[in-house]
């Protein structure tokens, strides 16, 4: 028998479905609810509000779990490539060999920009952030491409989502060029994904970057691991956007905005800069830790604390080994990470930080590794983008594909002035 759930309202009983999920999560299904009431449901920051029902990735966040499609993420992070994780986040099951051949070569015959779009670069200052830039670029791309004002087409929709995944990471390696005014590099076919993009960061006209297989497993993996996490701010922002019909590149570069606050993805810059912060004032981060339990100081942890998690995330646990791995490869001996794992044992110990379960977060550890490869912070955020994309290209598909969806469009409770009239600017008095 299918479980309801039973509200007494005033003088009204009410018998709500509950809809039960394929890893046995349960909701309440208030959908009716304003229809036989007029009451709604008021849910700040919505931590109690599923916003839909997704077939995407499923998290656990009292064991730590996560899961693309239903493959465990340790799984994918030892066995699967960022490219390969992305067809399975946008279609639903891995490829077959022919499958991945395809798209891979979608992506590297997309690669390039419309020449004309160096203009559009030119025109930023160089102060400019890179995830200005990427949001606005996304944009100015669609352009380039009127068939997709058209919306969701199932027949070109391959060829749009690759030709994001790929034109994403050229933008973001050209904005990083501009800023440092160094000339463009443009992509070489005969790289993979995650080595062309390197190559477009850190080559020079006459000298290319030299690959090393670690260096770019390291950030395949950073990749990989950001590629989507259920229905966090941008990726919510992403569905909003899509829900109004908007096109695949709008949708981006609206989940861009969302994800470039210091809440949400841009953590990983602020946890380096913190960590120079604690470095330059000779802190071994004891000081620190003590203002982020000051509610006064405006200072938090960063890179600690989920909503979600209230346990390890699994993320930051394979990318602190990876961490360590690449810089003993590379020789590096980093004092922010010594000072990150100092801050992190810290924390654990401390009554603060357990008794709210606060732990080290997917952004905790990966800058140490981005530091380490040579990308600059203002360059984290947008690595993170860059990874974000298959998730959010996943999430506008299911959007676009379900039948009889519908805009979302939350109430509010209404707490402002209650009816007044106008009063003409020569009546009206100043208030104290
Ligand atoms: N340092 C110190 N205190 C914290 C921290 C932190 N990093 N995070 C949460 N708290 C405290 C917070 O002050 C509150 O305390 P109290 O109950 O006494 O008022 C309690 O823990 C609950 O925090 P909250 O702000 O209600 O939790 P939230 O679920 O709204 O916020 C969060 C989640 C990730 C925004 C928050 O933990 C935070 O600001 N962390 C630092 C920023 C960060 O690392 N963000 C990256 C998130 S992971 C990448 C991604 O998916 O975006």
């Amino acid at each position: 028998m299918s479980k309801t759930a039973k509200l007494e309202l005033e003088s009204k009983s009410l018998t709500l479905p509950v809809v039960v999920g394929s890893e046995g999560e349960h909701g309440i299904d208030i959908s009716t609810l304003r229809q036989q009431t007029g009451y709604i449901t008021l849910d700040d920051g919505y931590g109690n509000t599923g916003s839909c029902s997704s077939k995407i990735t499923f998290i656990d966040g009292d064991k730590g779990i996560l899961q693309y499609r239903g493959y465990p993420i340790e799984e994918l992070a030892l066995k699967s490539t960022f490219v390969e994780t992305a067809y399975l986040l946008i279609y639903g099951e891995l490829p077959t060999v022919a499958q991945l051949n395809h798209f891979s070569n979608l992506l590297t015959e997309n690669e390039m920009l419309h020449e004309n779009m160096k203009r559009h670069f030119e025109s930023f200052p160089p102060s400019a952030h890179p995830m200005a830039i990427l949001s606005s670029m996304i944009n100015a791309t669609s352009c380039y491409h009127p068939r997709l004002m058209e919306g969701y087409k199932a027949e070109n929709f391959t060829l749009q989502a690759a030709r994001l995944i790929s034109k994403v990471r050229t933008i973001a390696a050209y904005s990083y060029r501009q800023a440092r005014g160094f000339p463009i590099i443009y992509p070489k076919t005969t790289y993979k994904y995650t080595a062309n993009f390197l190559h477009m960061l850190f080559s020079q006209p006459y000298r290319d970057y030299e690959l090393k297989p670690e260096v770019v497993r390291a950030l395949d993996l950073i990749f990989l691991l950001h590629a989507d996490h259920e229905q966090n701010c941008s990726t919510s922002t992403v569905r909003m956007i899509a829900s109004s019909q908007a096109n695949l590149f709008a949708c981006a570069a609206g989940g861009v905005c969302a994800l470039w606050g210091p809440l949400h993805g841009g953590a990983n810059q602020a946890v380096i800069e913190m960590l120079e912060d604690i470095h330059k004032s000779g802190d071994d981060g004891s000081r620190f830790i003590a203002a982020a339990k000051d509610k006064t100081s405006g200072k938090r942890l960063m890179g600690f604390g989920h909503r979600v998690y209230k346990n390890y995330d699994p993320r930051a646990k394979i990318i602190k080994e990876q961490c360590d791995k690449l810089l003993s490869v590379l020789h590096i001996n980093d004092p922010l990470l010594d000072i990150a794992k100092h801050l992190e044992e810290a924390a654990l110990r401390d009554s603060y930080f357990v008794e709210r379960k606060l732990y080290p977060n997917v952004d905790f550890y990966s800058g140490i590794i981005m530091r380490a490869i040579g990308i600059p912070p203002e360059m984290f955020t947008v690595i993170f983008a860059i990874g974000r994309m298959p998730g959010w290209i996943a999430n506008y598909k299911e959007i676009a594909e379900t039948q009889g969806s519908r805009i979302y469009r939350p109430r509010q409770i209404y707490t402002g002035p209650t009816i007044r009239h106008f009063v003409p600017l020569e009546q009206r008095t100043q208030k104290a």
